[in-house]
């Protein structure tokens, strides 16, 4: 794995804390991590994305680990994917390609298939090129040259199809969604939308607060372990009913692309009257996250929505003396309401449901 903290630019996450996360990534896609490196760089180099130096080291270090796919913490331009796939003669994925990678593996539904193929695509579309000449060059170039170009404007041509045609596919799925919305918006259902970072709780709280039976939302300790939107009748202490609704996960450097993918899933929250932000306040990361996913939320204009802090596992803290009053001062302070709850254990539901009740039938 490889980071690079780009000096002067402001991330709230330390490159130290990304990588930990990248390994966590590929453990969900099944790779086993063998080693990493760090680079602090003024800016990245056009060439490789490091300093040569590194790339050296890197090529040093696969003798010792004999790893055969080197994982890139950001996403990489065609080119430097490239050279370094020269350079190293091993399979170079950035985090962009990992997340498809893992979103492909999860989606369940036609609507969840639909948007990561999208994504997919878009994402290899500037790639192609890349990829004939970078054989040719393999091949030693003579006669390849003609059939590779020709082969490069076919596949881009077969590619733009092929996006069109699931932009087609999404948009009708849009549109059924748009429909059921007004349904539910005529009947004056609320829909209340539990979100938060990936693996903080969110399919757990969805279980606890509306237990079936039958098929319940999948929980696991794994990244993404839900993608698509599952929605739920939930009946209020006062016997009012809303709709509760699980959607995909949030992480740190998601492209915009693979945001934008997801449009049709992401905007059922739009209609949502109150947000349950679940947060793994036992993560040693719970601040980073909780502010990746404002910032999301800002990006994709729903800053505004009233929500919860919803502070989950608290169960791990019974026997520690850990001290969460900053991070709860930090909320509060944002002019958010916070209650402390384990969705596991079902600890300080009754409470949310009170706080939910007020936010959204007063
Ligand atoms: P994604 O689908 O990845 O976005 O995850 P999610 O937010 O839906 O999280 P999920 O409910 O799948 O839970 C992630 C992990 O945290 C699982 O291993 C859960 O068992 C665990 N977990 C969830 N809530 C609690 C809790 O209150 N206490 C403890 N100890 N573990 C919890």
């Amino acid at each position: 794995m490889v980071g690079v903290e780009v000096k002067g630019t402001r991330n709230t996450w330390s490159v130290e804390d990304s990588l930990e996360e990248l390994a966590l990534l590929a453990d969900t896609a099944g790779a086993e991590v063998v080693g990493a490196l760090i680079q602090r760089l003024q800016k990245p180099t056009p060439t490789y994305y490091l300093g040569k130096g590194k790339v050296g080291e890197l090529a040093e270090l696969k003798e010792k680990l004999r790893y055969d796919v080197v994982l890139f913490d950001d996403e990489l331009s065609p080119t430097q994917q490239r050279n370094l796939e020269d350079a190293l003669e091993v399979k170079i994925i950035d985090r962009t390609a990992l997340i498809l990678d893992i979103f492909a593996r999860r989606a369940q539904t036609h609507e969840g298939r639909l948007q990561v193929e999208l994504a997919q695509h878009e994402y290899l579309l500037p790639r192609l090129a890349g990829q004939w000449s970078h054989l040719e060059r393999l091949g030693g170039g003579i006669g390849t040259r003609g059939p590779g170009e020709a082969q490069i404007e076919t596949d881009r041509r077969l590619i733009r199809q092929k996006i069109h045609r699931l932009q087609k596919e999404i948009e009708q799925v849009r549109k059924h969604r748009a429909l059921y919305r007004r349904q539910r918006t005529l009947r004056g259902i609320p829909v209340v939308a539990i979100i938060g970072y990936t693996n903080s709780g969110k399919s757990t709280l969805l279980n606890s607060l509306t237990p079936t039976g039958r098929g319940s939302v999948f929980v696991e300790d794994k990244l993404f372990a839900t993608l698509d939107p599952t929605t739920r009748r939930l009946t209020l202490p006062n016997k009012r009913e809303v709709l509760i609704t699980d959607t995909v996960g949030f992480i740190q450097k998601l492209p915009t692309t693979v945001v934008a993918a997801f449009r049709a899933t992401l905007e059922e929250l739009e209609e949502a009257a109150l947000f349950l932000h679940v947060i793994d306040i036992t993560h040693q990361n719970a601040v980073e996250q909780s502010m990746t996913v404002e910032e999301m939320l800002t990006e994709l204009g729903l800053g505004d929505k009233p929500r919860i802090a919803v502070l989950n596992k608290v169960d791990l803290f019974a026997s520690s003396q850990e001290d969460i009053s900053d991070f709860v001062r930090l909320i509060k302070a944002s002019g958010q309401e916070v209650v402390l709850i384990s969705a596991a254990k079902g600890w300080g539901l009754d409470g949310l449901l009170e706080r939910v009740m007020e936010k959204v039938l007063h």
